[in-house]
């Protein structure tokens, strides 16, 4: 007998993964996607694992009726939010859509999920939503006190004002929200069935990085080298995307044992606590795969910062999960899985 029973956008990269993790955890999930950056064949690959499929709605979240009948028909406990347009650079060029897609038509899911008294969510946020300020990563670090604003690009904006609105409804409308701050989730599900698969031209670093390695595409463009960082690229932190599953359950069961039947908005940093300059993870991955990997320097885009980092000490603690797997050991199953299967 499952548990719960959750509604959410789950055939893209990270909902996937998700999907299969809560199912073998004992919840029952409804995956709900336009497919808009995401593939059917996901769905295969998710029964394939499982045994069975999950019931699955092609719906876009901008259709409400579509939606509502889909909330009528089950009980739902939980929403877990992860339809969102992800492209940095294509929030700049489209910021209308932008908000439109990820902010107006979150609204309207509220509001069902108020009509419904579904009062526990599960938000995907970024760590991108700080403000930037001096940080010093022997001491300086952001916390989850630290302000959050003045964001240099669409999607974070669209990230930073979905926060505001779910602490508004979690005071006013007593909504349960857990808001997770992540920042680059690396590699596939460890049964390889599932991994990221984007429509288009990768965003993210590692999947860009495979292409090239196997001759997809001719090189990896790499935003300039003028940061003031150890090498002068920009530096962030990559989290396995089985360790970051694991804490969405963790999170998920914080809430579950503690009993907490009291409205509440609690945020939590998501990271592995190693960061490393995009020339780093490029000399790195050339080590683990023995090949060369051809590279350009090209322009500097506005939006990125040099470096960030965050504390997290607070999901250790609470959650009481520590990330397990290493970067070394995510770089060499990406290869051994796209040298496999692509
Ligand atoms: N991957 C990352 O690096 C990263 C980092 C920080 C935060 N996040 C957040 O995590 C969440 C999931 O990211 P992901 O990497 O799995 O992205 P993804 O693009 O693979 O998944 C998002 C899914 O939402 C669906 N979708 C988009 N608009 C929709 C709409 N209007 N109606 C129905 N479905 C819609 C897409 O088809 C896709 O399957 C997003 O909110 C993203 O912003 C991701």
């Amino acid at each position: 007998m499952k548990k719960n029973v959750l509604i959410t956008w789950w055939l893209g990269y990270i909902g996937s993964h998700a999907v299969v993790e809560f199912e073998k955890n004992w919840y029952k999930t409804v995956i709900v996607d336009n497919l808009s950056n995401s593939s059917i064949e996901a769905l295969i690959w998710i029964e394939k694992i499982l045994g069975y499929k999950p019931d699955f709605f092609e719906v876009d979240i901008r259709d409400k009726n579509k939606l509502e009948e889909i909330f009528k028909k089950y009980n739902f406990d939980w929403v877990i939010h992860f339809a969102w347009l992800k492209a940095v650079w294509e929030s700049c060029l489209k910021p209308l859509d932008y908000h439109d897609n990820n902010i107006l038509w979150s609204i309207r899911l509220f509001e069902l999920m108020d009509k419904y008294n579904v009062k526990n969510i599960i938000f995907s946020s970024s760590a991108t939503v700080y403000k930037e300020k001096f940080v010093d990563k022997n001491f300086n670090w952001y916390t989850e006190n630290d302000l959050t604003w003045d964001c240099t690009n669409p999607y974070w904006t669209t990230k930073f004002i979905l926060e505001q609105i779910l602490r508004d409804l979690s005071i006013h409308l007593k909504f349960r929200v857990m808001n997770l701050r992540y920042f680059n989730p690396i590699w596939a599900h460890t049964s390889w069935y599932i991994w990221e698969d984007p429509n288009w031209i990768p965003n993210n670093l590692l999947p860009y990085i495979m292409k090239v390695a196997i001759w997809e595409l001719p090189y990896l463009n790499i935003f300039w080298n003028d940061y003031s960082t150890i090498d002068w690229t920009w530096v962030r932190d990559y989290i396995d995307v089985n360790d970051l599953i694991e804490w969405h359950i963790k999170a998920f069961q914080y809430i579950e044992k503690n009993n907490i039947d009291l409205w509440f908005f609690n945020i939590y940093n998501l990271w592995t606590w190693k960061w490393v300059s995009v020339l780093e993870i490029l000399k790195t991955t050339e080590k683990v795969i023995w090949k060369e990997i051809p590279y350009k320097f090209v322009w500097r885009r506005d939006w990125d910062l040099a470096e960030v980092y965050c504390n997290r000490e607070k999901a250790y603690k609470e959650l009481w999960f520590k990330t397990k797997i290493s970067l070394e050991e995510s770089l060499r199953n990406s290869w051994k899985f796209y040298n496999n299967n692509k």
